[in-house]
């Protein structure tokens, strides 16, 4: 079990979970969501935000709103809905770009990750017969693997040869900067594109975005991130970091439902290339002049140059529902309960300790957002059914890991202690 020095004095007691809930200024979020109920009545502890966050109670009356003016307004809601669904995605820029620390020209809501990675590695993957490789974390979401491994393909060029996989030193689970950064300079020539998970959606890593992101650009290469862990989940800074683009999905922290709308980010540096090549669609195409029904694509400048299609109203209801609150909550905020809640729950389980778990998630709060991975020794499947059947919604990864997120918009210290017991309990 990796241990740290708090920079909170926890207690591992009922009454201090207590008394941190009674303190904390974001309490009474989770009044604002559906907990999932038990057999017995009770609400279940949900550890699963990083997989599906949970629903917001105006969720309902957002997309109701929009089926009402469907329901009178047919057509012509496109201009005359309550919010006309036209410019509709617009309003949800200026949250989104918040949340990811980017202009709103750098931001657009729009289909969902995997199709949006594919879209942007069509402008910014453009390798040629020198650089022409892609460095990926070996343990990457495989959905990304496949990405990237068929634009490799598609480009007529080998996974092979031009797929570089990240892998931690022997014995270690994360991967250290360092070993990142040497890696991009000893292939500096041959990289054309860096694609990280910004948080890792195994060990729960946050990786140093900026410091990767300048290693990659000094090389040459673009460089990119797949924010599915990320977004609403830890602060992140794109514009400033000089990310060239950057995808995420909306289901998971930022609780917009299943298959929920996604969101992308173009640094503002791209928003003025007419001439990059990109896959287009008339939603695309320069607002003033969409409706001439004209040839001859002009993009958007900016990220909403790269939509194709009309999105879909009720999808956006649904994320606008949840931006709403992350607005009124406030990103940094939650950030900052989020480090006290995980490093509450990550000081309770050292003191269960007990050999037959540990944490891979990195010790230092810098280093990750809110999820902890617990390895289980000789991958203990039976463990995580103990805990399951005592009302903890977490999930199993194969080999051998839980992972659990106490999620700062809905989750509690009490929360995180009545697991730290029922975890406690089970490994009797
Ligand atoms: C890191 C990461 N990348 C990609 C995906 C795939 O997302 P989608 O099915 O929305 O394309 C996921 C889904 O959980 C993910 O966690």
């Amino acid at each position: 079990m990796q241990t740290k020095t708090q920079p909170f004095k926890f207690e591992a007691s009922k009454d201090f979970a207590r008394k941190m809930d009674a303190q904390d200024s974001l309490k009474h979020f989770r009044e604002k969501f559906y907990i999932p109920k038990q057999p017995n009545g009770e609400d279940v502890i949900y550890f699963t935000g990083n997989s599906l966050g949970l629903q917001p109670k105006t969720a309902r009356e957002y997309i109701e709103q929009e089926l009402k003016d469907w329901e009178t307004l047919g057509v012509e809601g496109h201009f005359k809905a309550k919010n006309p669904w036209m410019p509709y995605h617009e309003s949800l820029t200026e949250q989104m770009s918040n949340i990811v620390g980017a202009k709103p020209i750098e931001t657009v809501v729009m289909n969902s990750l995997t199709v949006n990675l594919h879209l942007l590695m069509v402008s910014f993957y453009r390798p040629t017969f020198e650089r022409h490789k892609i460095v990926i974390e070996a343990g990457a979401f495989p959905s990304d693997q496949y990405a990237v491994g068929s634009q490799i393909k598609f480009h007529g060029f080998s996974i092979e040869n031009s797929l570089i996989e990240l892998k931690p030193r022997e014995g270690e689970t994360c991967l250290r900067t360092e070993d990142i950064e040497k890696t991009i300079v000893e292939n500096g020539d041959s990289i054309a594109l860096i694609l990280l998970g910004g948080v890792n959606y195994y060990t729960g890593q946050a990786f140093d975005m900026r410091r990767i992101t300048e290693a990659g650009r000094k090389v040459g290469a673009v460089v990119g991130f797949d924010l599915a862990h990320a977004a609403g989940n830890v602060e992140l800074h794109l514009h400033d970091w000089n990310v060239d683009f950057a995808a995420w999905c909306s289901y998971k922290y930022l609780n917009a439902g299943p298959g929920a709308i996604a969101g992308v980010f173009v640094h503002e540096r791209h928003a003025e290339i007419s001439d990059l090549p990109r896959f287009a669609g008339w939603w695309g195409h320069d607002k003033k002049t969409r409706f001439l029904m004209k040839p001859k694509f002009i993009p958007i400048k900016g990220a909403e140059g790269w939509q194709l299609s009309n999105p879909p109203i009720f999808q956006l209801a649904a994320l606008k529902a949840s931006l709403d609150n992350f607005e009124d909550a406030g990103i940094k905020t939650l950030v900052e309960k989020s480090k006290k809640l995980t490093g509450y729950f990550e000081f309770l389980l050292s003191e269960i300790n007990d050999e037959r778990i540990a944490v891979i998630t990195p010790s230092n709060e810098n280093q990750r957002g809110c999820q902890l991975s617990i390895r289980v020794k000789n991958a203990d499947k039976n463990l995580f059914k103990k805990i399951s059947d005592q009302g903890v919604i977490a999930d199993w990864r194969e080999p051998d890991v839980i992972r659990v997120a106490p999620v700062p918009l809905y989750n509690s210290f009490a929360n995180v202690y009545r697991f730290a017991e029922i975890l406690k309990d089970c490994l009797v």
